[in-house]
């Protein structure tokens, strides 16, 4: 992906989703790289499971996804140590102003603390459900350059 290329969600190469890197989930997948994400839409009966291994983006890649965010949104990812324990919403909100008075008018960087993670796929299955428990699975594995394709039993 290119570095200028500010995207999350579905991306040529996987998928691309951006958190502060001491999270609880950033230090699950230090610890193991293989992750799944999980789909389900309830009302529509359908559910998408991609399983496949997490990497850490590039900064650039980072920094220009950071750089499209709406400005309170920098300051709240500078804000957080996602996962911590807070004791009030309040010392959440003084931490912003005190941010706030910090960056003031100016460009607001990349904490080094935050970035993105792509997870590239190996499998992924779409589920439909069906009449009488009798589901639609099929399942992609990625097979060379492409993909082969397989129905499972529901
Ligand atoms: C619309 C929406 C978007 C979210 N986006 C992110 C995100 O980009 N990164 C993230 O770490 N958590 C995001 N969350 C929060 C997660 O649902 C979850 O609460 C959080 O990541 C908990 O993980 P942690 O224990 O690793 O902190 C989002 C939640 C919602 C409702």
């Amino acid at each position: 992906m290119a570095a200028d290329c500010a995207a999350q969600g579905a991306v040529p190469g996987g998928f691309v989703f951006y958190t502060n890197y001491g999270s609880n989930k950033a230090q699950a997948i230090a610890a193991n790289p293989r992750v799944s994400l999980l789909f389900p839409w309830n009302e529509i009966d359908r559910q998408v499971i991609a399983t496949g291994t997490a990497e850490k983006i590039t900064v650039a890649e980072s920094a220009a996804y950071f750089m499209s965010r709406p400005r309170g949104s920098q300051i709240a990812a500078w804000a957080s140590r996602q996962s911590r324990p807070v004791s009030a919403r309040a010392m959440l909100e003084k931490q912003v102003q005190v941010l706030r008075d910090k960056f003031g008018s100016g460009e607001i960087p990349v904490p080094d603390f935050w970035g993105g993670y792509r997870i590239v796929p190996e499998r992924i299955e779409f589920w439909q459900g069906g009449e009488h428990r009798l589901h639609d699975r099929f399942l992609y594995s990625r097979d060379g350059d492409g993909w082969s394709i397989e129905q499972l039993q529901p």
